[in-house]
C-alpha cells in the first residue's frame, strides 16, 4: 500500500478514535455483543478472520479463539489492539477491497498530465476521472488469496464496509486539494460523484462476493445509512431500498446511503447464502450525525434463511 493511502487510513482512524464517544455506549454494547457472539460461535479448530479490526474498540478480543487473525490496512491498528487488549494478534495490513491502489493511480492520472506533470484544471480533471472510473473493476485479490490458503470457518466484518466510499471520497478530495472535485450546485448532476458512487457499489459487491465464496460463516456489521436530520426516528420493517426502513417522526429525513445502493441482505441471498440473523440500531456518532447500523449473520446455505427476522 502506498504511503498516501496509509496516511489516509491513519488519518481516518485517528479521527474515528478522537471523536467524543460519550453517546456511544449503546452502540458499543451492541456491536461488541454481536461480534462476541460470532467469535464464541466460531469453530476454534479453524481460522477466524476479523476484517476492519481497527484498534479493537468494537471487537471483544478476549472472546476470540486462539487462531483468530486481524485484518486492517491502518498501520497502527495491530499495536493499538495490543495496547487495548494486551493481545498480540496475527495481522494482515492489506487493502481488503484490492481496489484502492488502482483508484489512487487513476485519480493521479486524471489530476495531472502524465507528460508534463502539470495539474489539469479541476473541472477538466473531475470530468476525466468520471470517464475513467467505470473501467475499474475492483477485485479483492489479497483477501481471496488469504481465504484460499487458510480456509477460515468464520469471518467477521467489523464496521468497515461503510468506509469504502468514504475513503474513496477522501482520496479524491486529497488529490484535488485545495480545489474541490465536486459540482457545487446541488441542482446540477455531478458526473464524478455518480461515477464514484458506482465504483463504491462495485467495490462493496466484489467484497461480498469474495466473502460469500469463502464458505465461512459470516458476521457482518456496517453502516447502512448516515442520518443528518434531527428529530425522532422510527425504524420500519426490513425493506430494500433501505430508505423505507427509516421514518422521521418530525420534519424531513436527510440521510445518505453508506453502501452506494447495495443492500447487503439482498446481495447475500442472491449469492446463495442464508441470512440467519439480522439486527439494526441507531448510533449517535456525533451531534447531527446518526448512523443506521446493520448486523447480519449469514451461512453458506439457502435452507436456513430467515426471510423476516
Ligand atoms: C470504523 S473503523 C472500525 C473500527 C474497528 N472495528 C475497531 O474495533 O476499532 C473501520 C476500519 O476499517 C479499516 N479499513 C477501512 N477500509 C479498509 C480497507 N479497504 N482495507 C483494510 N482495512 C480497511 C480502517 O482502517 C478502520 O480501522
Amino acid at each position: 500500500m502506498s504511503k498516501p493511502l496509509s496516511r489516509l487510513l491513519r488519518h481516518e482512524q485517528h479521527a474515528f478514535l478522537a471523536r467524543d464517544r460519550s453517546a456511544w455506549e449503546a452502540h458499543l454494547a451492541r456491536i461488541r455483543a454481536f461480534l462476541g457472539e460470532g467469535l464464541q460461535a466460531a469453530d476454534p479448530g479453524r481460522p477466524v478472520l476479523v476484517l476492519g479490526a481497527g484498534s479493537g474498540l468494537e471487537v471483544p478480543w478476549d472472546q476470540a479463539p486462539a487462531a483468530t487473525v486481524g485484518w486492517d490496512a491502518e498501520p497502527w491498528s495491530r499495536l493499538r489492539t495490543l495496547l487495548r487488549h494486551r493481545r498480540w494478534v496475527p495481522w494482515i495490513f492489506e487493502d481488503a477491497t484490492g481496489a484502492l491502489t488502482d483508484l489512487e493511480a487513476t485519480v493521479r492520472r486524471a489530476v495531472m498530465e502524465p507528460w508534463s506533470k502539470r495539474r489539469r484544471d479541476p473541472a477538466t480533471a473531475a470530468l476525466r476521472l468520471a470517464g475513467l472510473l467505470p473501467s475499474l473493476q475492483p477485485r479483492p485479490v489479497a483477501l481471496a488469496a488469504w481465504i484460499a490458503v487458510h480456509r477460515p470457518g468464520t469471518i467477521l466484518a467489523a464496521n468497515l464496509m461503510g468506509q469504502f466510499g468514504v475513503l474513496a471520497e477522501s482520496l479524491v478530495e486529497a488529490a484535488f486539494a485545495p480545489a474541490s472535485p465536486w459540482v457545487a450546485d446541488p441542482e446540477r448532476t455531478d458526473p464524478l460523484a455518480e461515477a464514484l458512487e458506482a465504483w463504491t457499489a462495485r467495490t462493496v459487491t466484489a467484497f461480498l462476493e469474495t466473502l460469500a465464496a469463502s464458505g465461512a460463516d459470516l458476521w457482518l456489521v456496517h453502516d447502512r445509512a448516515v442520518v443528518f436530520s434531527g428529530g425522532r426516528l422510527a425504524l420500519g420493517d426490513w425493506e430494500d431500498p433501505w430508505t423505507r426502513q427509516l421514518r422521521a417522526e418530525t420534519g424531513a429525513l436527510e440521510a445518505r446511503d453508506a453502501l452506494a445502493g447495495v443492500d447487503v441482505r439482498t446481495a447475500l441471498v442472491r449469492l446463495g447464502l442464508a441470512v440467519v440473523g439480522a439486527e439494526r440500531w441507531l448510533w449517535d456518532l456525533a451531534p447531527g450525525q446518526r448512523h443506521l447500523v446493520e448486523a447480519l449473520r449469514a451461512r453458506p446455505t439457502r435452507d436456513q434463511a430467515l426471510r423476516n427476522p
